[in-house]
Order: C-alpha cells, then sequence, then structure tokens
C-alpha cells in the first residue's frame, strides 16, 4: 500500500514520521519545500508537487491548515483522483467538510476525515484517538493505517455530521464539568468559603464521575433505566434544594435551574422512580 501525507507542519510531520516508523511506503509534500527534506533521510519520497505525490500513492492523507485550503488544494489538481482515497486531518467546519466530501464523491474518490485529538507528540501512541468519518469500505481498506498513528482510533460514521456532533458531545461533557466547577465556586464564595477550600474538595467530587459514567455506560446504550440506586426524583429534590441556596445566597443559579426543570420535568411525566439517565430518553421522546 503507498501513502501520501500532504503538509509537514507540527502534526503532518508527526503523522509521516510515524508512518515511516512503521514500515510504510511513504511519499510526502509540503507547500513550503525545505521542510520536506528531512524526510528523505528517513526514507520518504521527496514530491515536489501535490499532484507528484497523489499520483504516486493509494491513500492520502492531507494536514494542512483547514478543510478550506484542502479544497482549494484539490481544486486545483490537474488530474481526477478515480480510485484514490483521500483522508483529510486538517480541522475545519462542516460546512467546508461537506464541501470536500461532495467533490471527492464527484471525482470518484473514496474519502476520510480525521479528528486528531492528540498533540504532535502522542501520535503514535497506543492510547492516542483519531476519529474518523469515511466512505464505504476505506475503513476497512485503511483502518489500520490510522491504528498506526492512534491506536485507540475509530471510525464513526459516513458523514462529516457525525464527526463534528462527536465533538460537540465530548467537548460538552467537559465543559458542562467545567461550568460545574465554576457556578460552583460563585456560592460557595457567596457563603463566604475560601477558594482553596472548595478546590481542595473538588478531587472526591470528581471520584464520583466515575460512577456517573459507569451508570450511564450501563443504561443508556441499553436503554434499561429501571432498578435505580438513587433516583430521578431524589436528584429532582436536591436539586431543588440546591437551587434554594443559590436563590437564598443571591449567586447566578441558571445552570442548577436548567438541570432542576429538565429533571422536574421528567418527573412530573412518570420517570421519577427511573436513572437519572432516562433523562436522555425523555429529552428524545419530548
Ligand atoms: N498541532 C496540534 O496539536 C494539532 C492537533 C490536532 C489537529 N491539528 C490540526 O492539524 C492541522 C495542521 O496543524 P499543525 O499544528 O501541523 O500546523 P502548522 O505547524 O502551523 O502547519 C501548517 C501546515 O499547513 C500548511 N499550509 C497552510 N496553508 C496552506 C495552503 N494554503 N496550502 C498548502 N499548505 C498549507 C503549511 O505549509 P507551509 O509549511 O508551507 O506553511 C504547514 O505544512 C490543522 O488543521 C490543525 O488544526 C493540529
Amino acid at each position: 500500500m503507498k501513502l501520501a501525507v500532504l503538509g509537514l507542519g507540527n502534526m503532518g510531520s508527526a503523522l509521516a514520521h510515524c508512518l515511516l516508523k512503521s514500515g510504510h511506503d511513504v511519499s510526502v509534500w509540503n507547500r513550503t519545500p525545505e521542510k520536506a527534506e528531512v524526510f528523505a533521510e528517513v526514507g520518504a519520497t521527496i514530491c515536489s508537487s501535490p499532484n507528484d505525490a497523489i499520483a504516486a500513492s493509494d491513500f492520502v492523507i492531507i494536514c494542512i491548515k483547514s478543510h478550506t485550503e484542502t479544497v482549494e488544494l484539490v481544486n486545483g489538481l490537474s488530474f481526477s483522483l478515480e480510485g484514490k482515497t483521500i483522508c483529510d486531518m486538517s480541522t475545519g467546519d462542516t460546512s467546508d467538510a461537506d464541501r470536500l466530501v461532495a467533490i471527492l464523491e464527484k471525482q470518484g474518490a473514496g474519502y476520510m476525515l480525521g479528528m486528531i485529538n492528540a498533540y504532535p507528540s502522542g501520535i503514535g501512541g497506543d492510547e492516542t484517538t483519531i476519529l474518523t468519518v469515511g466512505s464505504a469500505g476505506t475503513w476497512d481498506r485503511y483502518g489500520s493505517v490510522i491504528g498506526n498513528l492512534g491506536g485507540k482510533s475509530a471510525h464513526v460514521g459516513e458523514k462529516p455530521a457525525a464527526l463534528a456532533a462527536l465533538f460537540a458531545g465530548l467537548f460538552t461533557v467537559r465543559q458542562g464539568f467545567m461550568f460545574g466547577m465554576i457556578y460552583g465556586a460563585l456560592v460557595c464564595q457567596k457563603a463566604g468559603i475560601p477558594m482553596q477550600v472548595y478546590a481542595d474538595q473538588l478531587p472526591a467530587t470528581i471520584k464520583l464521575v466515575k460512577d456517573y459514567h459507569d451508570l450511564f455506560a450501563r443504561t443508556v446504550p441499553t436503554e434499561d433505566y429501571d432498578n435505580a440506586e438513587a433516583s430521578l426524583k431524589v436528584y429532582a429534590m436536591a436539586q431543588e434544594d440546591a437551587l434554594k441556596t443559590y436563590l437564598s445566597l443571591n449567586a447566578p443559579a441558571d445552570f442548577i435551574r436548567l438541570m432542576h426543570d429538565r429533571t422536574k420535568t421528567a418527573w412530573d411525566d412518570g420517570h421519577g422512580d427511573r436513572q437519572l439517565t432516562s433523562l436522555v430518553q425523555h429529552m428524545t421522546d419530548a
């Protein structure tokens, strides 16, 4: 299998080095040619244009500024991409990703888009994740190449929106946690609790987040929300207590109010004895 890496910035260089180390046959190209020179010493074929690199390869990884530049690059090629598979690892929005996929499909090329969840130093790691979407069969053919770059890599669907939605969904988890700490700090500050005391108490609470994940993973994929150890109505009552505390201390209460409103509505609709995670089902059906 012949591979190419187009774009040898920090990330593209890491990808190319990793593939070469894994024993692949790799052609490389970079807009500023000097950055490509070092790859001659490690066995890559240096190409003077994207055309040459793509012509020499079956699977082409592009890692440049963003999807916008990849669309320009692909539009500037002087031959058909029929039979090639193009994998864009550049970051970008979904409209550019859709545009790129449409161009590649029109030319009869396979496509893959990858979201790299790592710094360049993490490329090649067993725990590194690159999430991909791609046209039918591309993961079967080239998933092992992506697996070389990140041991925990996965294929998550065909359409670019799947990648964007997964990013949004996972980002929301991290941001929800961050905003929880921020709002928590505000209510504690109002009560005169030193921020160091609050910060010192967070690790014990963070340990419970693991239990939250276990419960989520056990119940949401199977939609088995019965036999709750702590039921949704118990959470609703605790949220109401917390909401009252925020209000009585005049702390910003919109975050906890949102949680309480959602939970109380599900309780009112008959989910009171179920798991809190049954909110996924309730809010889907609402
Ligand atoms: N670095 C990270 O930690 C990281 C993590 C995840 C994802 N990414 C994504 O990986 C992509 C590359 O990031 P990077 O860190 O490697 O950036 P970088 O070090 O700044 O390198 C940018 C690369 O893009 C090329 N480039 C820019 N505009 C171009 C154009 N119009 N035509 C052709 N090539 C062009 C540059 O070529 P020249 O050398 O000629 O300027 C260079 O090879 C970005 O989309 C980034 O979001 C990076």
